[in-house]
C-alpha cells in the first residue's frame, strides 16, 4: 500500500518533461522514491529511482530515455516495502504489457495473490500494487476496459491507478475508489493526476474517478466506463486547482513565503464570513432552530495541526457558547465508542480534504446521523464533497508539508463559528459578537505585525535552539493548545525532539526532564491563567531550564522572569494564539534551517496522509 502523487499524459509529443514537472509538483504527497514508463514508437521505456524527483530526473536524462507520447509518472510514500528502486512504481505485469501506478491501500493483495492468481507467478516487488499489474494481465483477453474492470472489482481497499498498456500505445487508463484521481482534458492533451494542481491552468474540463469508474484517455479526448465496463456519461467538478507552483516568491523555502502569506490567508477566509460588522449565518453553519432547540454536543475531530485548531475552538466554544464540546483525535475518535447523535454537530478540519482517516471519521459520524460541517482548503476534495455543509479556508495552495496559513485559516473560521454559535445560542448578545468581530478583523495586520516585530529575536533564539535535542512548549487552557502546534512544528522540520504540556502538569513527572539548559518554551496570553504559568516558568528555571516567554506586549509589565522574552501584539484573548503561533513557526523554520533540514519537505513525512 502506497501513498503518493500519480500523473498521467496521453499527448502528441513527447510527454516526459510535463510528466517530471508534474511529479515536482506532487513531491508534497510523498518522495520517498519515484518512477516514470513512457509508451513510443520502440515500445515501453522506463526508469524509477529511491529518493526524489530530481533523482528520476536526472536518471531519466542519464539513461536517454526513449520519449512516447503516453506516459505515467508517480511519487511516493512508503508505507509498505522500503523506499527502493524496485519498489518504486511503475510495476509491471509479467508479461511486459501492463505498467501501473498505485495510490491508496489494495487490502486483499495477499489473498488475491492466493486465490486469483496462479501461485507460480514472480512477483517483481514486496508492493501490492505489483498485484493489480499481474492481475491486469491474467484478465486481459485483448479488451483492457474488460480487464481494468475486472481488475478494479477483485479489489478491496482504496486505490487509484495509471495504467498502460503496450498494445494501445497511444492510450492511456485510469480507475479510483475512495483515493483521489482526476481526469482533465487539456489543450496538449488529456491528463491524469492525484492532484490537478500538477497540470495547472492546462487543464480545463476536470472530473473526478470515484466509486471504480474507468477512464480511458486519448490525446484527443476522454471516455469514461463505470465499474463494469458500460460507457458512462460524467459531469465536471469544480476543482480549485490553483497552480502547484514550483515558485516561492522570492522565499527560500514554501513555508517561509506561507508564514508570510498568512495575514492574506486569515483575511481572504473571514471577509466572506462576516456582514455589517457581524458574522453572517454562512451556509455551512447549522441552522438557528438547530442551535437552540436541538445542539446537544459538538465533536471537533481532525488530526496533526488540523487536531490543535480543534483544541482551540473546542475551549472557546465550551467557554463562550456553553456548549459540551471536545477535539478528537480522527484516528482514535473512527475506533472509538463515538457517543454522537442527529443532535451532534461533528466538525471536520482539514487542509487537504482527504486524509484518510479524518474522512473514515466524517463517514462514521454521518452513519450515526449526526451533522456534519467540513473546514477545508481544497474544493472537490472527498472530506469537502461528503460532509453535509462545508465552511472553505481561503488560504490558497499550501505547498509545505509543515502547514502555516491553513492553520491560521481554519483557526479564523473556528472564530467565526463559535460567535456565530454563541450569538445565536444568546450566550453573547449581538453587540459583543460585533466587538469581537470588529478585533477578528484587525487580525490580520496584527499578524503582519507579529511577523515583522519578532524576527530578530527569533532568529537569534534558532541559532541556540539548534544545537539542543530536547525541548519543552508549555501553556495553559488556549495556550497549552497553542504549545501543542508549535511543538509539532518544532519536531516535524527540525527533528529535535519536543514535548507539549500542560504548564500545570509538568511537575507530575515530566520536570524531571529538565536539565541545565533545556529550552522550554512557555506561552501566557491569557488573562486568568498568567501568573499561574509564570510560577510555572519559575519551576522550570529553578531547575536549570533556559526559559523563553511568548506573551502579549499588555503583560510586559508584570511580574515574571525569563531568559527571553517575545512579545506579539496586544488582541482579545480568544484570538491571542493566532498571534503567539506566528513566532513558534518562525522558530521552527530558523532552527531547521541551522541544522540544514529539508524545510518543505521534512524527512518521512507527506502533505497529505490519505492512507491510515
Ligand atoms: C502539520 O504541519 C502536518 N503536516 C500534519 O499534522 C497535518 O496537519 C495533518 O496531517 C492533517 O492534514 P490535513 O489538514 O490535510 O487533514
Amino acid at each position: 500500500m502506497t501513498m503518493c502523487g500519480i500523473i498521467g499524459k496521453a499527448g502528441d509529443g513527447n510527454v516526459i518533461p510535463d510528466i517530471i514537472n508534474g511529479l515536482k509538483k506532487l513531491e508534497y504527497r510523498g518522495y520517498d522514491s519515484a518512477g516514470i514508463a513512457v509508451l513510443g514508437e520502440n515500445g515501453y521505456s522506463s526508469v524509477k529511482t529511491a529518493g526524489k524527483v530530481d533523482a528520476l530526473s536526472e536518471a531519466v536524462t542519464a539513461c536517454r530515455c526513449a520519449p512516447g507520447d503516453t506516459g505515467i509518472g508517480h511519487t511516493r510514500w512508503a508505507t509498505h516495502g522500503a523506499p527502493t528502486d524496485r519498489n518504486a512504481h511503475p510495476h509491471f505485469s509479467p508479461d511486459g504489457k501492463f505498467s501501473v501506478v498505485h495510490n491508496g491501500i489494495i487490502e486483499n493483495a495477499s489473498e488475491l495473490k492466493k486465490s486469483v492468481l496462479p501461485e507460480d507467478e514472480v512477483y517483481a516487488s514486496e508492493t501490492d500494487t505489483g498485484v493489480a499489474a499481474h492481475l491486469l494481465a491474467f484478465y486481459y483477453q485483448g479488451d483492457v476496459i474488460e480487464a481494468v474492470s475486472k481488475t478494479v472489482n477483485a479489489l478491496k481497499g482504496s486505490f487509484a491507478l495509471g495504467i498502460l498498456c503496450s498494445d494501445c500505445p497511444e492510450t492511456l487508463f485510469a480507475a479510483a475508489c475512495a483515493s483521489p484521481l482526476f481526469a482533465a482534458k487539456g489543450q496538449s492533451g488529456t491528463f491524469i493526476a492525484s492532484d490537478m494542481g500538477a497540470v495547472g491552468e492546462d487543464a480545463k474540463e476536470i472530473y473526478k474517478l470515484t466509486n471504480r469508474e474507468i477512464a480511458r484517455l486519448t490525446k484527443d479526448g476522454i471516455a469514461f466506463f463505470d465499474a463494469d465496463g458500460k460507457p458512462i456519461v460524467k459531469n465536471t467538478v469544480s476543482v480549485q486547482v490553483g497552480r502547484l507552483s514550483l515558485e516561492k516568491g522570492g522565499f527560500e523555502h514554501y513555508m517561509l513565503y506561507e508564514i508570510m502569506q498568512q495575514p492574506d490567508a486569515v483575511r481572504d477566509t473571514i471577509l466572506p464570513l462576516i456582514k455589517d460588522g457581524h458574522i453572517i449565518r454562512h451556509e455551512g453553519f447549522p441552522e438557528r432552530e438547530f442551535v437552540r432547540e436541538r445542539l446537544n454536543k459538538i465533536r471537533i475531530i481532525a488530526c496533526g495541526s488540523a487536531y490543535h485548531t480543534g483544541l482551540v475552538a473546542a475551549s472557546l466554544i465550551e467557554q463562550y457558547c456553553g456548549v459540551d464540546c471536545r477535539a478528537e483525535v480522527a484516528s482514535e475518535f473512527r475506533y472509538s465508542a463515538a457517543l454522537i447523535d442527529e443532535n451532534t454537530l461533528t466538525v471536520f478540519i482539514s487542509q487537504s480534504g482527504e486524509t484518510a482517516d479524518t474522512l473514515a471519521a466524517l463517514r462514521l459520524a454521518k452513519e450515526k446521523g449526526a451533522k456534519t460541517l467540513a473546514i477545508v482548503n481544497i474544493e472537490g476534495s472527498a472530506i469537502a464533497t461528503e460532509s453535509d455543509a462545508v465552511v472553505f479556508t481561503r488560504a490558497g495552495r499550501e505547498t509545505a508539508v509543515a502547514t502555516t496559513k491553513a492553520y491560521s485559516a481554519q483557526l479564523a473560521v473556528l472564530y467565526a463559528l463559535t460567535l456565530y454559535l454563541a450569538r445565536e445560542k444568546g450566550t453573547v448578545t449581538e453587540e459583543q459578537e460585533g466587538a469581537y468581530t470588529a478585533e477578528l478583523l484587525r487580525l490580520p495586520e496584527k499578524i503582519r505585525l507579529t511577523t515583522e516585530t519578532v524576527s530578530e529575536t527569533v532568529t537569534e533564539l534558532a541559532a541556540m535552539l539548534a544545537k539542543k535535542e530536547d525541548m519543552f512548549f508549555i501553556g495553559r487552557l488556549l495556550d497549552s493548545a497553542a504549545a501543542m502546534e508549535g511543538s509539532l512544528k518544532m519536531k516535524e522540520i527540525s527533528y529535535i525532539n519536543s514535548q507539549a504540556y500542560a504548564a500545570g502538569e509538568l511537575k507530575h513527572g515530566t520536570i524531571s526532564l529538565v536539565e541545565e539548559g533545556t529550552p522550554v518554551i512557555a506561552l501566557a496570553t491569557q488573562e486568568d491563567v498568567f501568573t499561574k504559568t509564570v510560577a510555572n516558568l519559575y519551576e522550570v528555571k529553578a531547575r536549570g531550564a533556559y526559559t523563553i516567554l511568548i506573551t502579549e506586549e499588555k503583560f510586559l509589565n508584570r511580574e515574571f522572569a525569563a531568559d527571553k522574552v517575545i512579545a506579539v501584539p496586544d488582541t482579545a484573548d480568544p484570538f491571542a494564539v493566532s498571534l503567539a503561533v506566528v513566532p513558534m513557526q518562525l522558530l521552527s523554520y530558523y532552527t531547521a534551517k541551522n541544522r540544514g533540514c529539508d524545510i518543505d519537505k521534512p524527512k518521512n513525512l507527506a502533505k497529505s496522509v490519505t492512507v491510515e
